[in-house]
């Protein structure tokens, strides 16, 4: 077999949190969340099924990459040779358009990429839903940027829940720090679920939160939606910290105390905070230039990248022939 294609995807923030997994294999959250998938930010995955290859090959901007990521990537690939039946090797080659570093999961773009141009590569035509699938089984925010917008995941099943255009809102990335984080999330998330005392209040918490952000946000409750989005990123923090995996530095904090500021002098202004020091502001694209403003003046808080709601992935170049 021999095909090519080119996906495009982009990151997403979660509003509400997927933090833990499900016993068992497959990959699949132990609660459900709810994200938005970013414009301006993308990350581009060509692959080619090529028989004159002896192996499956990765190269992620302009790096030929073997160990572990290039493990993950074989494993998606394996998914799709299996459906596709065939054995064929592979040819991928992914480049992001922001840093690894920026505090923006390259592993979410990144495998919703992967899985989109792997399986048109493959000459096979599954819907979105069953991409998000495939992505899911490497890393389950992945699942959330196959689809633009408001995006669901809940169990193994990712879904839009509403369109880009439902909240007026701006994320500001708040980047503390240029290193890689220490603790993946993956890792984060094993350690929590085993030796947090909070990990079963976690678990209880998490679904209310996001079925109640999931209601503020189709009542288009900026408020509301902003709101329930920090509750959930504090409390899976706390759970994360009562087993000692702290992702928070100063500069965060003193981001978060910045948002609450901004909140007293009348601002919308929200905090979110994933498997990182980087703080992620939530606000109305009206005040996204004044609160951009203060945030940059926070010690510690090096750059801001402002993102609007975006689309999902989608392939931009090339046939599979089966
Ligand atoms: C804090 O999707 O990176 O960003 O499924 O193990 O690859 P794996 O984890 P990953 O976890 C994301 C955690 C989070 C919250 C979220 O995006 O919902």
């Amino acid at each position: 077999m021999s095909g090519f294609a080119v996906a495009i995807a982009h990151p997403n923030i979660a509003l509400s949190k997927y933090w833990g997994k499900r016993a068992g294999a497959g990959n699949v959250p132990a609660v459900p969340s709810l994200s938005v998938t970013l414009a301006g930010l993308a990350t581009t995955t060509s692959v080619t099924f090529d028989p004159r290859l002896t192996a499956d090959a990765l190269e992620i901007n302009g790096v030929e990459v073997s160990g572990e990521p290039l493990r993950r990537a074989i494993g998606l690939v394996d998914r799709v040779r299996d459906a596709a039946g065939t054995r064929t090797f592979a040819r991928i080659v992914s480049r992001n358009d922001f840093p690894t570093a920026s505090g923006l999961a390259s592993s979410a773009s990144g495998f919703a990429a992967l899985a989109l141009a792997t399986v048109r590569a493959a000459g096979l035509d599954w819907p979105a839903d069953r991409v998000a699938d495939l992505a899911r089984r490497s890393s389950a925010s992945a699942a959330r940027s196959v689809f633009g917008g408001f995006v669901e995941l809940e169990g193994e099943a990712a879904r839009a829940v509403a369109p880009k255009t439902a909240l007026d809102l701006r994320v500001l990335v708040c980047v503390t720090t240029e290193e890689e984080k220490k603790v993946s999330s993956t890792d984060g998330m094993g350690v929590t679920s085993r030796e947090s005392p909070y990990y079963a209040a976690w678990l209880e918490e998490a679904p209310r939160i996001h079925h109640a952000l999931r209601e503020a946000l189709l009542a288009g409750d900026f408020e509301r939606v902003g709101a329930l989005a920090e509750k959930s990123a504090l409390a899976m923090h706390a759970s994360a910290m009562a087993a000692g995996i702290v992702y928070v530095t100063g500069a965060t904090l003193a981001a978060l105390a910045e948002v609450r500021a901004m909140r007293d002098a009348g601002i919308s202004a929200w905090a979110t905070i994933d498997a990182g020091p980087h703080l992620k502001c939530l606000v109305r694209a009206s005040e996204a230039a004044a609160a951009k403003a203060r945030l940059s003046g926070v010690p510690g808080v090096l750059r801001i990248i402002e993102a609007a709601p975006g689309d999902g992935a989608r392939v931009i170049e090339g046939e599979g022939r089966a």
